[in-house]
């Protein structure tokens, strides 16, 4: 990571290197080749390295003096890192206590990651939110952990895994195994599955096994590191300007594919945010299909510098939203088009509006635009909200098109006994019958029963994910005074609300929670 002149510059005691890379089998055995001939070991005999996975997140160094975290360092040029010990202390997996037998002085160090599915949930509430999504966990990781703010750092869930260690007052153990063991013993997470390999061929076994399963890890990885198991040798090989000479990494090859932009759709949130998609000749990646891929906003793509016709390289990013990574020049088509940003709305033919140097385009017709109104719907039912079983994405656009709901409180509606001339249209819906309605709505009853948390947020206000949500109604006994609270704002923007208020006294007026 660049440096960020807010943080304070720390100089590391022992540099924080990088690791020389190899590709394939061959690099391997060569390296393995040299390292033998450096200690002047016979190259019949057995070298043993312990092979584990290279965390793809960022590096850190933490300083333990008395068993107490004095500092938490990024690496920055690997010579000058920057002070992030307050932001580094908000990570539940990073112990301010060494627990055991611990020396006076140790710097452990490891890479600060995301989880996939942590990762998953953060940008999904950014989307609700209106703000801009990561692209990788990696990418999440390193925003996370340079806020200024360390709440923030705190509000996302981040890991920590030890692999290493830099300045220590006294000798942790003549092997690597060991070392682990003892760090392990002082409160860290290893990162893992890690293999004992005494030749090459458990060496790369272990990198296609890991290569293969790496779907089943829930944090990103882009190779193996093999390290030699015995400590003593670290010295003797010293180092390059930029590696040790004791580990060397096996990186796994990119997951890209190539495939032709066929078009620009843009999409419409529920908020009214515009996002342009990109429409691919479908293709494979890693076993996966893929027909879209994500744009994120114009400046996007004016750093791609695409055009619709282009032949483009598409990443599958930790495995989630696909990306285009770039276009060949060379076999851009004669007749290509431009990709040019409406200046209407696509679903409803309203003016946009457009925010923050054009990053965030918006439509403000939120009452009437039709895939804004299916939007909040399906955030209305969806599971940190309103959790509706049997109401997915798929139910709502049917209930919708058959004008059986317009907005949230009509869900309520449809439960009510009394509602035949309805419950008799959706039984005639494709795919619906008696008992599929009666468990529809058996939980749209249960759904009344809602936190006051979810309701908030079903509510679906920008700007007010799940976490504020939990904050604010802590502040209330029952999701009724909150409402009422919420109705009684006198504000002078309540023009500017005037459609949320409209939804939520709809709801309100409904009486059912
Ligand atoms: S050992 C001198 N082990 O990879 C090397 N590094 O390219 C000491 N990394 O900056 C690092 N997983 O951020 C080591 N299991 C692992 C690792 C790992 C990820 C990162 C680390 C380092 C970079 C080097």
């Amino acid at each position: 990571a660049e440096l960020n002149s807010s943080f304070k510059k720390v100089q590391h005691l022992v540099p924080m290197l990088s690791l020389g890379n190899t590709f394939t089998k061959e690099d391997v055995e060569n390296y393995i080749n040299k390292t033998k001939r450096f200690l002047q070991i016979d190259s019949n005999s057995n070298l043993e390295f312990l092979a584990e996975p290279k965390i793809d997140g960022l590096s850190a160094t933490l300083i333990y003096k008395n068993g107490k975290l004095d500092l938490g360092a990024t690496r920055g040029d690997g010579k000058q890192g920057e002070n992030i010990t307050e932001n580094i202390k908000s990570i539940k997996e990073i112990p301010h206590y060494l627990v055991g037998k611990y020396p006076r002085e140790i710097e452990i160090r490891g890479e600060i990651y995301m989880s996939n599915s942590e990762f998953e949930k953060l940008n999904s509430i950014r989307v609700a939110q209106s703000l801009p999504v990561f692209a990788n966990p990696r990418n999440a990781a390193a925003g996370s952990v340079r806020q200024l703010d360390s709440q923030i750092t705190a509000s996302r869930k981040l890991g920590f895994f030890a692999y290493n260690w830099g300045f220590v007052s006294e000798n942790i153990g003549g092997t690597l195994v060991e070392v682990r063991e003892l760090i392990k013993s002082l409160g860290f997470n290893l990162n893992h599955p890690v293999e004992l390999c005494s030749n090459l061929d458990q060496m790369v076994g272990f990198y296609n096994k890991i290569y293969e399963n790496r779907s089943n890890l829930d944090f990103d990885i882009d190779g193996i590191v093999y390290k030699l198991n015995d400590i003593s040798y670290y010295d003797r090989l010293g180092s390059t300007d930029h590696s040790p000479r004791y580990a060397i990494s096996h990186k796994f090859p990119a997951e890209l594919g190539i495939t032709t932009l066929k078009d620009v759709k843009f999409q419409v949130g529920r908020t009214g945010a515009i996002t342009p998609v990109a429409e691919l000749v479908p293709l494979t990646i890693g076993g996966v299909r893929i027909k879209r891929a994500s744009l994120h906003n114009k400046d996007e793509i004016k750093r791609l510098g695409i055009v619709i016709g282009d032949t483009v390289s598409v990443k599958r990013a930790g495995d989630v939203i696909p990306q285009i990574v770039n276009y060949n020049p060379k076999l851009r088509p004669a007749k290509y088009k431009n990709i040019i940003f409406p200046e209407k709305c696509p679903s409803c033919n309203n003016y946009l509006q457009f925010e923050k140097e054009d990053k965030i385009i918006r439509c403000l017709n939120h009452a009437n635009c039709k895939e804004q109104i299916i939007g909040q719907l399906i955030h209305f039912v969806s599971r940190n909200a309103f959790n509706i079983d049997g109401l997915g994405e798929k139910q709502i656009i049917e209930l919708y098109n058959n004008n059986l709901i317009k907005e949230p409180a009509d869900i309520f509606s449809l439960a009510l006994p009394n509602e035949n001339s309805k419950h008799v249209l959706i039984i005639n819906l494709p795919g619906w019958g008696k008992l599929s309605l009666s468990n529809l709505i058996d939980s749209i009853n249960n759904s009344k029963k809602q936190t006051i948390e979810k309701v908030l947020y079903a509510l679906g206000i920008r700007h007010l994910g799940i976490g504020t949500a939990k904050l604010i109604s802590k502040n209330f006994k029952t999701s009724k005074e909150l409402i009422n609270r919420i109705l009684n704002i006198n504000d002078d923007n309540k023009e500017y609300f005037a459609q949320d208020l409209k939804l939520i006294k709809n709801l309100y007026n409904f009486g059912k929670y």
